[in-house]
């Protein structure tokens, strides 16, 4: 998928596809992209529009967030897709698959999806990155959880992602965020 501004194909260098239901994108998420740009020339945040999943975001919103949150990152291309993962990375130049694992509790679930990738497409391989620390226990499903029940994910999710959790789940907007005083 080179990226074409003005009629002029801009070629993407190496390209990695990190994708996810980022429901809704965390730092853990964000730190993972960031390294990963250290590594890649781009990387594709591929955000799975399964309508048998259910979300809190709409899929129009999740890629209306994270593209909110690269938008001074142009080597992060953030895009969404249906249906195999294989078979969009295949509309891709992308030969890496890109994903975080925070514990060893994430690794079966993790090895079985590269698995079958990797039966489906052979030259598609998944690397995998350690979440840093300070993020180990950091879930979209988890922050949604706190969220919904009027804790406080400021620190764990951008403050805009912060913000439409309580939007969504009709909590009152922190005074101090909204005003952006210091921690
Ligand atoms: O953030 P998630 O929910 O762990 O991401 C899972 C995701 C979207 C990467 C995975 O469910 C996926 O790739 N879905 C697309 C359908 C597919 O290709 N399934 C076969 C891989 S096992």
């Amino acid at each position: 998928m080179p990226q074409r501004t003005k009629g002029v194909v801009k070629d993407m260098g190496k390209v990695a596809v990190y994708p996810g239901s980022f429901d809704p994108i965390t730092y853990g998420h964000i730190d993972i992209i960031e390294r990963a740009l250290e590594i890649f020339d781009t990387v594709i945040v591929a955000i799975a529009n399964n309508a048998e999943k259910r979300s809190l975001f709409t899929i129009d919103e999740r890629v209306e967030m994270v593209k909110a949150i690269f938008k001074d990152t142009p080597n992060v291309v953030v895009d969404s897709f249906k249906g195999l993962l294989v078979d969009y990375v295949a509309k891709t130049n992308a030969k890496v698959l890109l994903r975080g694992l925070r514990a060893t509790s994430d690794f079966e679930y993790e090895f079985h999806m590269a698995s079958m990738n990797r039966s489906l497409n052979p030259h598609l391989d998944t690397l995998f990155m350690m979440t840093s620390k300070d993020y180990f226990f950091v879930s979209s499903r988890t922050i949604k959880e706190v969220a919904s029940l009027g804790g406080a994910v400021e620190g764990l999710v951008p403050d805009l992602i912060a913000r439409r959790l309580k939007e969504k789940f009709k909590l009152p907007v922190t005074k101090k965020r909204e005003i952006g005083w210091d921690d």
